[in-house]
């Protein structure tokens, strides 16, 4: 029987990976472990919380003794950890949460797996998912491998990147099974509006300004979320130990341009005058350290484990706004309270 816990499973992802894994998996039991901060929501995985091979455990990840707790009393067999701080702007403003949790507690579920399996690591696997941002910065051309030395330059890729390179350590010093994959930008339903995305998304409905970094030329590879669920599941069966897997969509967008189509397919299903959206694009100051450019090269997850995304970007953005359209309530009760306050001070 597997034992699968799942860090950070009531976020944006992993409600996405929760889901497949509940339902493509009768067999094994599911256990989600998640802290609940700002980015958590239950909400999003509300459809599949009554099924019998699914637990929700709220604990946080920088509770070592917890972790250890937990692994033994459910056994763990698998891990797939996603539980982070994941947002660039808030590492600018808080740096040290993001050394708590993406450091210090990735490192505490690699103590406790190696304490609960004890060296026999048979049918077990540590799976950490990672980000592209590790890599750093492209410029106008080439690509991120597997193998592209790491660079990280804000303050959420440097803890990104020292929770990898703890998961690597672990497998050359202890043998642990480890395995990981480092993706490029999500996007999808339920993805928190503080990202960009959901947050114009959100603009838009209010008739608020867009708020576009810099000169709005910064380009991002964007995949549908499903998508990485599915490469998720893939590379925790079919991944090799020690091995890293990048994932990405092949769909590279300026931001100025995502915007701009994101308005005009906004305006079309609101049925109104195609230009008004983009009327509300608003340049502001830059980011600090803004990286310019994320490409993937997903050669690698395609040859070797058979994985390519199967949503094409038109069908994903057409899919999220109408999430979002159908969702005003999660919306509403997940803009309310503490995010005016943090879109406030980050945007006035
Ligand atoms: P998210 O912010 O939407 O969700 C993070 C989840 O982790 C939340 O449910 C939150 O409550 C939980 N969490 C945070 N701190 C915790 C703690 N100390 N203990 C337990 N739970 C805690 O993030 P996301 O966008 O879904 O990203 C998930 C993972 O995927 C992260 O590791 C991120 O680095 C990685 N990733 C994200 C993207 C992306 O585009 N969003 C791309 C590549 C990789
Ligand atoms: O590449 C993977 C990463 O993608 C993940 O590891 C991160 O967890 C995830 O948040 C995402 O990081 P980005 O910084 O690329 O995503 P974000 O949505 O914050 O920004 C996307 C681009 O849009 C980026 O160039 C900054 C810009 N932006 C963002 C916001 C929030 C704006 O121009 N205006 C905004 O208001």
């Amino acid at each position: 029987m597997k034992n699968i816990l799942i860090t950070g499973g009531a976020g944006f992802i992993g409600s996405h990976v929760v889901r497949r894994m509940v339902t493509q998996y009768p067999d094994a039991n599911i256990y989600n472990l998640d802290a609940l901060t700002y980015a958590g929501n239950l909400e999003n995985i509300k459809d599949i919380e009554k099924a019998t091979n699914y637990e929700f455990i709220k604990a946080d990840i920088v509770d070592g003794a917890l972790m250890e707790k937990i692994f033994v009393e459910k056994d763990i067999t698998h891990i797939i950890h996603l539980a982070a701080e994941s947002h660039v702007d808030r590492s600018i403003t808080n740096p040290m949460a993001f050394v708590e949790t993406n450091v210090i507690g990735t490192g505490n579920l690699l103590q406790a797996a190696k304490k609960h399996w004890n060296g026999n690591y048979n049918g077990k696997k540590f799976y950490h998912v990672s980000t592209d941002e590790v890599y750093g910065s492209l410029g106008e051309t080439g690509f991120f491998y597997e193998d592209t030395a790491y660079d990280p330059r804000s303050p959420y890729s440097a803890s990104k990147a020292s929770s990898d390179h703890l998961v690597r350590a672990f497998y050359h010093t202890y043998g642990m099974p480890i395995v990981i994959s480092n993706c490029s930008n999500n996007y999808g339903p339920n993805h928190f509006p503080e990202k960009l995305i959901p947050l114009l998304i959100n603009n838009i409905l209010n008739d608020k300004p867009l708020p576009i970094y810099g000169k709005g030329d910064n380009v991002r590879d964007w995949l549908f979320v499903k998508d990485h669920a599915v490469a998720i599941d893939t590379i925790l069966y079919k991944g090799k130990e020690g091995e890293t897997y990048n994932i990405g969509g092949h769909n590279e967008w300026s931001n100025i341009d995502l915007v701009r189509l994101l308005c005009d397919k906004m305006d079309e299903k609101l049925g109104r005058e195609i230009g008004t959206a983009q009327k509300l694009i608003t340049f502001v100051k830059d980011r600090a350290g803004h990286d310019m450019r994320y490409a993937i090269d997903a050669t690698k997850i395609e040859k070797e484990l058979g994985w390519t995304p199967s949503v094409t970007f038109e069908e994903g953005l057409s899919q999220t706004i109408d999430w979002y359209f159908e969702n005003k309530d999660w919306l509403e009760n997940v803009t309310s309270g503490d995010y005016a306050n943090y879109y406030d001070k980050m945007y006035s």
